[in-house]
């Protein structure tokens, strides 16, 4: 199958952990039974958003002792019979006791594929209005993290990541046909810049490219953008919604990244002469 269908849960997340995780199965499920291959969950799922909740939620991340979380996860994956990314959840890590944004990645199986730290830590300060530093309280990954599937590999960040583009560059020159990202702007960088680097990630690579949101909850310290969208490697967006919990989905028709790269062949035009290549110097995980 070359066109498999991608699923983006854009869900209503809150306080209730146990609650969280069986909305996001309940989810799981409806996309699995509206014919998805791939589902995504969105940053932080089983957690509210903000530095002061990563510590109350965070869970181990290893597939031989599974946590709560993950337990639900590799379940989730396996009933549903989907390739399953799930999204982000604070990891703890037990020997140092330092936390990550971690997004781990299920096969229909219910194995764990792939686990990727979030590698670029997201701190603003502006004095008086918004002070924001995931560096306070998280560890930054330090490896950047692709999975396979039966339509191509497929390169993982999280949010932030996905302003670096270079992460983007070195999965798809070592082959990955799409870069997956779950993340949570807010109600300024979302409309400036969350559909522009998705289109401008797709664009430079010739990849597909898609990032899903939870849904904005009004009541939350942090407002979440929304509009979980998947763009195609044209650049163009084949899927996209507003902030209220939805399913966006959308087949994925694998032979365009091919295509694209026939008729514009950058990707074999590159002059390392006059630039470096930043995939030759990278470290990947998996
Ligand atoms: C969103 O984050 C940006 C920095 O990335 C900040 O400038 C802005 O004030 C924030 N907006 C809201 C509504 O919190
Ligand atoms: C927000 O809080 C108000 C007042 O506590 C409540 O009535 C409302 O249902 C909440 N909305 C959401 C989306 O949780």
């Amino acid at each position: 199958m070359s066109k498999p269908k991608l699923a983006l849960v854009q869900l209503a997340v809150g306080a209730k952990k146990a609650v969280n995780l069986a909305n996001a199965r309940s989810k799981v499920l409806e996309a699995s039974k509206a014919g998805a291959n791939m589902v995504v969950l969105p940053e932080c799922f089983n957690s509210p958003y903000g530095t002061q909740y990563f510590a109350q939620y965070a869970e181990e991340v290893d597939s031989k002792r599974p946590s709560e979380s993950l337990k639900a996860l590799s379940a989730m994956a396996q009933e549903s019979k989907v390739y399953l990314v799930g999204g982000s959840i604070p990891e703890l890590e037990p020997d140092t006791g330092n936390l990550f944004n971690t997004c781990t990645v299920w096969g229909p199986d219910g194995l764990l594929l792939a686990k990727h730290r979030k590698v670029h830590l997201f701190d603003i300060d502006f004095p008086g209005k918004i002070v924001f530093k995931e560096s306070e309280v998280l560890k930054p990954g330090n490896a950047l993290t692709e999975f396979a599937t039966p339509w191509g590999k497929f390169g993982l960040g999280i949010c932030y990541d996905m302003r670096f583009p270079e992460m983007a560059m070195v999965a798809a020159r070592r082959g990955c046909v799409g870069m997956i990202y779950p993340g949570a702007f807010n109600t300024t960088t979302g409309p400036l810049h969350w559909e522009l680097l998705l289109r401008a990630r797709a664009m430079d690579n010739q990849i597909f490219t898609a990032a899903c949101s939870p849904a904005r909850d009004l009541n939350a310290t942090y407002q979440a953008w929304g509009h979980s969208t998947i763009v195609d490697p044209y650049a163009r967006v084949l899927a996209t919604t507003n902030e209220a919990e939805n399913i966006v989905y959308s087949d994925l028709d694998m032979d365009l990244v091919d295509e694209v790269r026939r008729s514009v062949p950058i990707n074999t035009q590159r002059r390392f002469d006059l630039y470096p290549d930043v995939a030759a110097t990278g470290h990947t995980d998996e």
